[in-house]
């Protein structure tokens, strides 16, 4: 990964991917993809445009709430994020604070522009969306989509009578979503231009207090962050079954199965994994329950991956109103306008929590080692011969190398320098296996095989 047009001197918060991040990328899609989609039979995936009219975030509330605090300076201009311009010298969050309360921890703290040391003018909001221009003469106004949530929310109605009128919906969503941060960091963690993944469940709102399957789940230990352990700043495990105190089974069972996606499929151990519960101040402007998912991260600490949205109706009644389309269905000779649960993931995010996990600086072995879960590993196999100057050997490689591929096409074929350095290659890139063809192979047909683990 590395920055876009970097030729030009590149974009701040936008970057590309290579051969080798993009096929990690995938591998988390694509895992994400048949995790999430097997949670139920009426799961489905959709595509929808990245460009979408004024109107869609006129009713979703995004044209007026989607701001971030800003200060400038007096003196040069400079503008930063307030609440990160505060956070970094109290070390505490304050995302549940007005730009009024900003402006006050600012002068309390004696905050300086950190280039010409001048003060700062009050705390303003600034909107994150791209506005787009399209067409000539007279224009239609429209935005790069924030999140890709608003497609499945627009494609609602159309996607519920072609998946044959059933309730809980999903539509899933990968794709590109855009944000005009006013400070990128922290590499591909904060972009301007990323990658979402997202299930939205459209589902009977009277049924939120259920799930059929809780039965299942209702004494698995969850790690949670509650609102109640702030002060203590530690997770405490708690069954799904303890939960239903605080939140309805439909969200618990939700945060059971990111759990699980999390510790089971990407293998991120338990104690780097948290589901941080958000205030009434700090959640996302639409949501009624939200649990930040948190992967702990080298250097910055736990750091937000994803999140579990119970957006009530919040979208679609907006949608209703605004473009003046009924959202309302019959489900059950039962009225209603369907609520949403929502998962959404930063595909970037997670992929930059990957490598940051299963990054090693083995000094036992003289060289990096990246530990990633097989399914994810860019490439899935090696195959060497042990030297490279006996023709027959070479040959009984080639023919092993064929035959790898028809099973596993990214298999990568390295006669290059020694088998030890071809060795130290492989374990950086994360490829879990190693076939090699030695002077044995040509009399029995037998191969070594080296686990990157052990
Ligand atoms: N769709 C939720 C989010 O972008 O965080």
């Amino acid at each position: 990964m590395y920055p876009s047009s970097e030729i030009y001197g590149g974009l701040g918060g936008i970057y590309d991917y290579g051969h080798l991040g993009t096929l990690l990328k995938h591998n988390f899609e694509n895992l994400w993809r048949s995790y999430f989609l097997s949670l139920s039979e009426n799961f489905y995936e959709i595509e929808s445009s990245l460009i979408m009219p004024e109107n869609v975030f006129k009713a979703s509330g995004h044209l007026e709430n989607f701001i971030d605090p800003i200060v400038k300076c007096s003196k040069c201009g400079h503008i930063e994020r307030a609440d990160h311009l505060v956070e970094r010298t109290t070390k505490t969050r304050v995302a549940e604070l007005t730009p009024g309360e900003l402006t006050l921890e600012i002068k309390k703290h004696n905050l300086v522009c950190p280039l010409c040391k001048s003060a700062f003018e009050p705390v303003t909001v600034f909107n994150m969306m791209f506005p787009v221009q399209i067409g000539v003469g007279k224009q239609t106004r429209a935005f790069l989509r924030p999140e890709t949530a608003q497609g499945p929310y627009v494609n609602f109605k159309t996607q519920y009578e072609l998946q044959r009128k059933k309730l809980p919906l999903g539509l899933a969503l990968i794709g590109r979503a855009y944000r005009n941060e006013i400070s990128p960091r922290h590499f591909t963690l904060r972009q301007r231009e990323f990658t979402q993944a997202e299930l939205q469940i459209f589902f009977d709102p009277d049924t939120i207090a259920e799930h059929p399957r809780f039965e299942e789940i209702k004494n698995i230990k969850i790690r949670v962050l509650l609102l109640e352990d702030r002060k203590d700043d530690t997770v405490k495990e708690r069954t799904a079954q303890e939960l239903t105190k605080l939140l309805p089974k439909y969200y618990i069972y939700h945060l059971v199965k990111i759990q699980e996606f999390y510790l089971e499929h990407l293998k991120i151990p338990p104690e780097k994994f948290r589901l941080y519960q958000l205030s009434d101040k700090e959640k996302a402007f639409y949501n009624k329950y939200h649990f930040d998912v948190e992967v702990e991260l080298n250097e910055l600490g736990f750091t937000e991956v994803g999140g579990l949205h119970y957006r009530t109706d919040h979208d679609l009644a907006g949608h209703q109103k605004i473009s003046g389309e009924s959202m309302e269905i019959v489900h059950e000779e039962k009225k209603l306008t369907p609520h949403v649960l929502e998962l959404s993931f930063g595909v970037d995010r997670n992929v930059y929590a990957l490598i940051d996990n299963n990054y090693e600086n083995d000094t036992q072995r003289g060289n990096i080692v990246l530990h990633l879960p097989p399914k994810l590993a860019p490439l899935p196999a090696a195959v060497f011969p042990l030297v490279k100057n006996k023709p027959e050997l070479v040959e009984k490689t080639k023919e092993v190398y064929t035959a790898l591929k028809k099973a596993l096409p990214l298999t990568f074929y390295d006669d290059q320098g020694s088998v030890g350095r071809r060795y130290a290659r492989i374990d950086e890139i994360g490829i879990p296996i190693a076939v090699t063809v030695d002077f044995d192979t040509l009399n029995d047909n037998a191969v070594t095989l080296r686990d990157r683990e052990t």
